[in-house]
């Protein structure tokens, strides 16, 4: 693979404004939700990094479970609009409060279908928490009741999202620049 420097354009997001707004978003969930118990559902494989790092910073008592779509064609960089469960919880949402955690929203259609999968489980209620949202992007409305971080229409990688499933491993958010970008043959 190639190093990332050769393809970075700019640092949207640095480490440090990361943390800093998942901590404001911890503590507002934590207002919300105080009193009850939260089931986190973090939406494989992007959205694992902030999970981690945001379920540090809740404090009511939370249990977090995954879930895998898969939404684009092969080195496609776009939504396919057909989305598949590729992994489905282990445990029953009905009666309980659901917070889905996911890394990014472009067109919205993967959450959707999600959230309308979800739905028929019967949760006591169910909300979506993004760490980025394109929103000049959405086809289709999806509610966001927490975002961190609203963003043009660019390509990103690092924190949890990927070129070609590499790069998620980075610790800030960066822009694409295409041109400039192999893909792995
Ligand atoms: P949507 O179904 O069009 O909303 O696409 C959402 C999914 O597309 C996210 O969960 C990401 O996996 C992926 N995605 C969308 N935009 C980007 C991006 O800029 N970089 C990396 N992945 C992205
Ligand atoms: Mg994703």
């Amino acid at each position: 693979m190639q190093n990332y420097s050769n393809f970075l354009s700019e640092v949207l997001i640095t480490e440090d404004q990361l943390s800093a707004r998942i901590k404001e978003l911890g503590a507002e969930i934590s207002r919300d939700y105080a009193g009850k118990e939260l089931l986190v559902i973090c939406i494989l494989r992007g959205g694992v990094m902030f999970m981690t790092d945001l379920v540090r910073q809740i404090s009511v008592p939370l249990a977090f479970e995954f879930m895998a779509v898969s939404s684009y064609g092969a080195g496609a960089r776009r939504s396919s609009g057909e989305v598949r469960i590729t992994l489905d919880l282990n445990t029953s949402i009905a009666g309980r409060h659901v917070l889905i955690v996911e890394d990014i929203i472009d067109s919205g259609r993967t959450l959707a279908s999600v959230i309308d999968l979800l739905k028929t489980r019967d949760p006591a209620s169910l909300y979506v928490c993004t760490l980025l949202d394109k929103v000049s992007r959405r086809e289709v409305e999806v509610p966001v009741r927490y975002r961190g971080f609203a963003i043009e229409d660019k390509f990103v990688f690092g924190y949890g999202l990927d070129m070609d499933e590499f790069y998620r491993n980075l610790p800030f958010i960066g822009v694409v620049d295409l041109s400039k970008y192999e893909p792995p043959c």
